[in-house]
């Protein structure tokens, strides 16, 4: 390590893909970013073009690379995280998407799993895969891409090629990390978090399942290798003659929600995060244990490093947090996000006004593919100010019901939560967070935590930082937040919570 050379880190994600520039004491020296398309060609499907999101790649790479006054060969690695679960397949040959990426929140796989549930098939899910079997893992998003080629507007080849050239290894599956490694090295890799998302991937032996391949009827040729997160092998390098014009390593690579973990430095069993981005997504390490979860949440890989056991988390996630706020800005009730902070506090409370956005059904705890948003308690006298309080309430109560789960799995009392992601530069939030989990809410000076910890990933196996005490001595305290006069009759506001997600559920049969 050098006074000037950094690690980057593509941070591609829901709504947008970032690129930024870490030093070696983990603060931002350069960070770009651009949205993509979201696509909704049917009620409950979501779809993205990888082609724009490897354009904006490019871009945004490029783009931090020049304001900050930096050439490639200042990066020693680059790191990869990613929206997880999000599906698709391209040729190996050509590099080009067969389709259109089937993303996480996308349910047109809903039948299908409930098939699965209907013979009896949730439970030798849940003890491979550590999932609770949704349209939200990538497994049924995989098996509908090879099996329904005709629907699919992009396809570039004939649609009864597809499962030939599958099988034949001539096609290439992936989620979004590797079809960012793919970009940037030419190699088909995955790292073992988002191989975890999958449904396809057994936690327990760390290698893709056959039986879960044969039951969804995914040929193994088209899978990409499992690699340590943090991998001093290196994924592969970036091509001197390329858009870089550099040989950079690519050396780690975490799902999102892991990448935030790792960053917050949540290195030891018990140590938790929450995450507010599009969804929210909590995650508890568990250390060398896959602990099974008896109240709805995921079992999950947390994090590998090179030569190192698999440190397993708990996860809560919850499908629809920040979205919510993004929603409300469709609605033209908000301008900006920025504007709940000042509307929320306008008034004293939601006047009995409670949200639950269940916009893509219900994840943790509560797994209902078919329940829907709903808004319960208005009157005339409702405000959008009653409503933007009542969405707020509805990413604190969501967190709750994962954090009581998680407590109840782990018999770990939650005093303190590390929390990061766009939302919570809204003090409002955090301090409602805090009292309605009655816990110490913790928000770090880099907030951008999903970026740092693969850049700490990256980081780590290329030799740029030595050990996780280097990477703990890095993380900074912003501001805490605790319980104050607000956390007043917070338990039976959660009471009437928990009647309106009773409400929200089973509401989208066909
Ligand atoms: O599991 C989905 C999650 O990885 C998406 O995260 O931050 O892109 O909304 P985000």
């Amino acid at each position: 390590m050098t006074e000037d050379t950094y690690i980057g880190a593509v941070d591609q994600g829901t709504t947008g893909t970032r690129f930024m520039v870490f030093d070696h004491d983990g603060r931002v020296v350069a960070n770009a970013y651009q949205k993509h398309e979201q696509i909704y060609p049917e009620p409950g499907w979501v779809e993205h073009d990888p082609e724009e999101i490897w354009e904006n790649t490019e871009a945004v790479i490029l783009e931090a690379l020049s304001e900050g006054g930096l050439e490639a060969e200042q990066l020693e690695a680059i790191g990869i995280t990613n929206q997880r679960e999000t599906t698709l397949v391209w040729d190996r040959e050509s590099g080009r998407p067969l389709a259109n990426a089937i993303v996480w929140q996308d349910r047109r796989t809903t039948d299908r799993v409930e098939a699965l549930q209907d013979e009896g098939k949730e439970e030798w899910v849940r003890e491979k895969t550590g999932l609770e079997p949704d349209a939200y893992f990538s497994a049924t998003k995989a098996e509908w891409l090879l099996d329904n080629t005709d629907q699919i507007k992009l396809a570039r080849m004939r649609p009864d090629d597809v499962r030939d050239r599958a099988e034949a290894g001539e096609l290439m599956l992936g989620t979004i990390d590797s079809w960012m490694i793919y970009n940037l090295t030419g190699e088909h890799i995955t790292d073992v978090t988002n191989a975890s998302r999958t449904m396809l991937f057994n936690i327990h032996d760390m290698d893709w399942d056959e039986e879960l391949l044969d039951e969804f009827n995914v040929p193994a040729a088209m899978l990409p290798e499992v690699r340590p997160s943090s991998d001093e092998a290196t994924y592969g390098s970036t091509d001197a003659d390329g858009f870089l014009g550099a040989e950079i390593p690519v050396a780690g690579a975490l799902g999102d929600q892991q990448a935030a973990l790792f960053g917050q430095t949540c290195y030891d069993a018990g140590d938790a995060k929450n995450t507010y981005g599009t969804g929210s997504f909590m995650l508890m390490n568990t250390g060398d244990e896959a602990v099974t979860s008896e109240h709805g949440l995921l079992t999950t890989v947390g994090f590998q490093r090179s030569g190192e056991p698999v440190q397993y988390a708990l996860e809560g996630s919850i499908f629809i947090t920040g979205a919510a706020i993004e929603w409300l800005e469709d609605m033209t009730l908000i301008e900006d996000a920025a504007d709940t902070e000042k509307l929320a506090r306008s008034v004293d409370s939601t006047d009995g006004v409670y949200f639950v956005p269940a916009f893509t059904g219900l994840g943790a705890p509560h797994w209902d593919q078919r329940a829907r948003g709903t808004i319960v308690g208005m009157t005339r006298g409702t405000r959008r100010e009653h409503l933007v309080r009542a969405t707020l309430e509805s990413i604190a109560f969501q967190t709750r019901d994962v954090a009581e789960a998680m407590e109840s799995d782990s018999g770990i009392e939650l005093t303190s939560l590390r929390v990061d992601g766009g939302a919570v530069k809204n003090n409002y939030l955090c301090q409602l967070q805090s009292n309605i989990l009655n816990t110490d809410i913790v928000r770090p000076q880099v907030d951008e935590t999903t970026a740092l910890g693969s850049a700490y990933a990256a980081g780590l196996a290329v030799g740029y930082w030595s050990d996780l005490d280097e990477l703990r001595n890095n993380w900074q305290v912003d501001r805490e937040f605790s319980p104050d006069d607000g956390a007043k009759n917070v338990d039976a506001r959660y009471g009437r919570w928990q009647e309106a997600v009773e409400r929200s559920r089973d509401w989208a049969r066909d």
